[in-house]
């Protein structure tokens, strides 16, 4: 199969290329670094051509509100026409378990807007929705940030390493469309601020955590179960520690 990875620069978009190169696939990796640009259309029809599947895992190089939208829309718009005209079979995008809860966030909107685009497409597709990367936590730590202290709700979390993420993607690729979500998660279900505390721990960070029901996540008000899966998600398989452990021994 020709796969195209839009994002293929990416943390999980070379992790994901890495996978499929090794099963045999004939992937292209596509970003603006390589000459393809969703927001500009630049390079995607040359990119799309012969394409049986792509898999979408680019993110907005700005994190403001209306930026995100702008990124994800536009973005969303361009692929999906582009994809229509190349006859791929298959559009595999990568979002957030929970995203349909969070849209007091303005990243969240964009990433709403972006499934919504999908749906509504007609490219048969598959939703993968991941919990946060363990390499996710330090930007999750800096959001809720105050001097020597870090306010964190005490909500459910269950983040996975990028590995088990990247491998999950890639089985959702070569697999046939669901047309609909599936959710990914990791082994192991704590509480936020226990997580982001263990974090600190491990980086002989010294900051406090602060356990506060009512702190927001990137705009957001959490309920216990805000950030968690549903029922039978796919389960990575590596704990925080071990990812920790593994990503010092690379560096
Ligand atoms: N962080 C989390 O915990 C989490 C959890 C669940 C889901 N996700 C989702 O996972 C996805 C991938 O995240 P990531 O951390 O792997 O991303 P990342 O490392 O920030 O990489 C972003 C990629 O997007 C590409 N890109 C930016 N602008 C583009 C454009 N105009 N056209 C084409 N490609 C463009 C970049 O290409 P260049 O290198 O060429 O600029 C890069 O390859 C995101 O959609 C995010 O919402 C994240």
């Amino acid at each position: 199969m020709k796969i195209v990875v839009i994002g293929g620069t990416g943390l999980i978009g070379s992790k994901v290329i890495r996978n499929l190169r090794a099963r045999g696939h004939a992937v292209v990796a596509a970003s603006p670094a390589s000459g393809v640009d969703t927001i500009t259309g630049e390079g995607l029809i040359e990119a799309l051509t012969g394409a049986n599947v792509v898999i979408d895992l680019a993110n907005s190089p700005s994190f403001e509100d209306a930026a995100v939208l702008e990124f994800f829309e536009t973005a969303g718009r361009n692929l999906l026409a582009a994809e229509i005209a190349a006859g791929v079979r298959h559009h595999v995008a990568l979002s957030v378990v929970g995203t349909e809860r969070l849209a007091e966030s303005g990243y969240f909107r964009g990433k709403i807007a972006q499934e919504k685009l999908i749906r509504e497409s007609g490219v048969p597709y598959t939703i993968v929705h991941s919990t946060q990367f363990f390499e996710f936590l330090g930007g999750i730590t800096q959001s809720g940030s105050d001097g020597q202290t870090i306010r964190l709700s005490p909500a459910f979390f269950q983040p996975i390493a990028s590995d088990d993420v990247a491998a999950a993607v890639a089985d959702f690729a070569a697999g046939e469309p669901r047309n609909g979500i599936a959710e990914i998660a990791g082994p192991e279900r704590v509480r936020l601020a226990g997580m982001v505390r263990r974090f600190l721990l491990a980086t002989h960070d010294s900051r406090k955590v602060i356990e506060d029901p009512h702190a927001r996540y990137f705009g957001a008000k959490l309920q216990d179960d805000t950030l968690v899966p549903g029922a039978n998600p796919r389960l990575g398989a590596m704990k925080f520690e071990a990812w920790f452990a593994h990503t010092q021994s690379a560096q």
